[in-house]
């Protein structure tokens, strides 16, 4: 254990490791709301609303672009119109041409890897078929929709998750409390960290279970912790049950269950990132400072919407953009070999709609199990009403936790690494 109630949390500020207490220093300036903005957008998007485009690539639909407050807020509602546009990332506001090209360049690079991919995963599938693993199975004694729905509960029941408001960290300290009374519990080697980022004054919140025998190897699993109603939420109610209390409750019942289990062999990383619904921006500064530090993230699992099964309970979609190929095999295996019952449907968001786009984007494999197709999804998010409605349902959301499990069980205990 590594764990005590005076240990100062590591924080990472500008991509560097600090330490000290919760860093929510002066960088209002550069805080998204109220200037005009550099972002990663569809290029086709970006021509529909008119956006000053710095630089663009048609066949593989990116591009990097001006856009002012409205134009972000109008991006952003633009996903609850039938078409799919509304996704971008937030770059850093300086960004000139150079690095614009910088960033389309590693776009391009990694559209290319992930189609060799597909070519290599003939070969990958016969060499690997998946075992049941006892310890997986009893680990699925402890996961219950009742825990579900109690932690749902609780994180929408906080006024609002959203960056900006004025409560915009009451959510993450109660998880960081939460977290160290379940680390207290576990024998294993457990780090929590809450992590200070520099678009945004919402902090993202890791728990590090250290591997034994390869721990420089890391599994993630992550979802957003953050709340929206709108571009300009403010204070206003942003229950955020579905998007994303649930994906975020999945993640801490994976913690908690597997803080209980043998200590892996490489390292499992928990996240739930600050501001995703303002353009990735917690994930994407996590992505960025793990890639800089060369840290060799095995693959990352990311939960958005868990809750309402709006293509039929045990039916989920599978995520094919901005995923890997040999993830979302994984799935399909996970799926037969542990008999979870699941219809899985192969779908696409049309654009990086969720944190493993910041992942993927740096290189690194990412699976994105959803709730239902995505034309089927929950209509209510981003407003008052995506609350816990008759329409949730807990058997289906817990089914996740179990994906969860055998994503980091099977991972963390294996030498499986992308093809
Ligand atoms: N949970 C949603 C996104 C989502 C929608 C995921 C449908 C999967 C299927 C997420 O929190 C969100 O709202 N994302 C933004 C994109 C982001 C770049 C601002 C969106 O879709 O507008
Ligand atoms: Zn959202």
């Amino acid at each position: 254990m590594n764990l005590g109630a005076n240990q100062p949390f590591r924080i990472i500020i500008a991509g560097a490791i600090a330490v000290g207490g919760a860093n929510v220093a002066a960088h209002t300036a550069s805080i998204p709301g109220t200037k005009t903005e550099t972002i990663l957008v569809g290029s086709s998007y970006a021509e529909l609303l008119g956006l000053e485009v710095l630089l663009g690539n048609h066949e593989a639909n990116v591009a990097v672009a001006k856009a002012s407050p409205k134009q972000l807020e109008k991006l952003s509602n633009l996903m609850h119109a039938k078409n799919r546009c509304g996704g971008f990332e937030l770059l850093p506001s300086e960004t000139d041409h150079a690095q614009a090209e910088v960033i389309l360049g590693s776009m391009l690079t990694q559209i290319s890897k992930t189609r060799l991919e597909e070519a290599k995963l003939k070969e990958f599938k016969s060499s690997s078929s998946m075992q049941v693993r006892p310890e997986i199975v009893q680990a699925f004694e402890h996961v219950s929709p009742e825990a579900q729905r109690q932690w749902v509960e609780k994180i929408s029941s906080f006024n609002t998750r959203y960056h900006n408001s004025s409560t915009r960290n009451a959510h993450v300290e109660w998880m960081v409390e939460t977290l160290q009374n379940i680390a207290s519990q576990s024998s294993l080697e457990i780090v929590i960290d809450r992590i200070s980022h520099n678009r945004t004054n919402q902090d993202s919140v890791r728990a590090r279970i250290v591997g034994k025998t390869r721990p420089n190897e890391i599994v993630g699993l992550g979802g957003h912790f953050d709340s929206t109603v709108g571009w300009f939420s403010n204070d206003r109610r942003s229950p955020g049950a579905d998007d994303n209390a649930s994906g975020s409750a999945n993640i801490l019942e994976a913690f908690r269950i597997m803080s209980q289990m043998a200590q892996p062999e490489r390292t499992i990383e928990f996240f739930w990132y600050a501001a995703e619904e303002i353009g990735l921006v917690g994930s994407a500064e996590i992505a960025q400072a793990y890639k800089r530090e060369d840290k060799d993230v095995v693959a990352v699992l990311q939960l958005d919407m868990t809750l309402e099964p709006g293509s039929g309970p045990m039916v989920i979609a599978s995520m094919e953009d901005f995923t890997s190929p040999w993830l979302r095999e994984l799935l399909v295996d996970a799926n037969r070999t542990y008999d979870l019952g699941l219809s899985i449907i192969a779908d696409e968001c049309g654009y990086g709609c969720s944190d493993h786009a910041s992942w993927f984007r740096q290189g690194y494999s990412t699976l994105m199990p959803f709730e239902s197709s995505f034309r089927e999804m929950n209509r209510d998010i981003h407003t008052e009403a995506d609350t816990i409605t008759n329409a949730a349902n807990f058997e289906h959301s817990s089914t996740f936790t179990k994906i969860a499990l055998i994503f980091a069980g099977e991972l963390a205990n294996s030498d499986r690494r992308a093809p």
